[in-house]
């Protein structure tokens, strides 16, 4: 949650928003991107939920990808766009500025290979992230799978203990200086399988909260 709490207030200057990051993550995040990318296959249409600044959308192309990325804050996509120029992506790339709680106004339904997303369904309570995820389903073709990274709940009861300490002693300055609230996912795993989707991997890393899933649109 300090993380979060740390993340959102980078967003409100997204121009240092990607170096803050990976300082705070030790440079776990790029792991994580380049993780989730090598799942990428050339041609694949993806869709990047909440793309923010564009890095993990680049990596996508850069592994052959045609990448829609969909972010509600306009000063993200300002830098994402900024990001797109440089890497010479911005062909390959539409950035679609909505909800993500809206994704069936622009897509249709099986026209999407694969949905992909790190640090945003944290920031999204359960009821809403159902909903996301089953417009996820919806979108993706038959067999399209869905990658998702985020902090979790730690499973040990120790850490869970701690955690939820930390929690309850943060809530009130992190509304109090974000006007946000921060929803930590408890099961994440489950939330996806309940949207109709077939976990086929699970990756942690040590000494962190994140948790990269990945779904198979599951047949009806
Ligand atoms: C912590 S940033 C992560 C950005 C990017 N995915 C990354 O890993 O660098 C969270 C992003 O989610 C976006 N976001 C949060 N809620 C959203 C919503 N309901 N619809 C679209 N984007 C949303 C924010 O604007 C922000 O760009």
């Amino acid at each position: 949650m300090l993380m979060y709490s740390w993340m959102v207030w980078v967003e409100y200057a997204p121009e240092r928003y990607d170096v803050a990051v990976k300082l705070l993550t030790g440079g776990k995040i790029d792991n994580i991107k380049d993780t989730i990318a090598s799942r990428i296959s050339p041609g694949d249409r993806v869709l990047d939920i909440g793309c923010g600044t564009g890095s993990l959308g680049i990596k996508c192309v850069q592994r052959g990808a045609t990448v829609v990325g969909m972010d509600i804050s306009d000063s993200m996509l300002k830098e994402c766009r900024k990001n797109l120029d440089r890497s010479g992506c911005a062909d390959r790339f539409e950035i679609v500025k909505d909800s993500i709680t809206n994704l069936r106004r622009h897509f249709e339904p099986d026209s999407v290979d694969v949905i992909v997303s790190t640090m945003v369904v944290g920031e999204l309570s359960k009821k809403y992230l159902l909903h996301i995820f089953e417009e996820c389903r919806t979108i993706l073709k038959p067999g399209g799978k869905m990658l998702i990274a985020d902090e979790v709940w730690p499973e040990g009861g120790l850490s869970r203990f701690f955690f939820r300490l930390i929690m309850t002693l943060m809530w009130v300055p992190q509304f109090a200086i974000l006007r946000r609230a921060f929803f930590p996912i408890k099961d994440l795993k489950g939330v996806i399988e309940e949207a109709g989707f077939e976990i086929r991997a699970r990756r942690t890393w040590p000494l962190s909260t994140f948790q990269l899933i990945e779904g198979v649109k599951r047949h009806d």
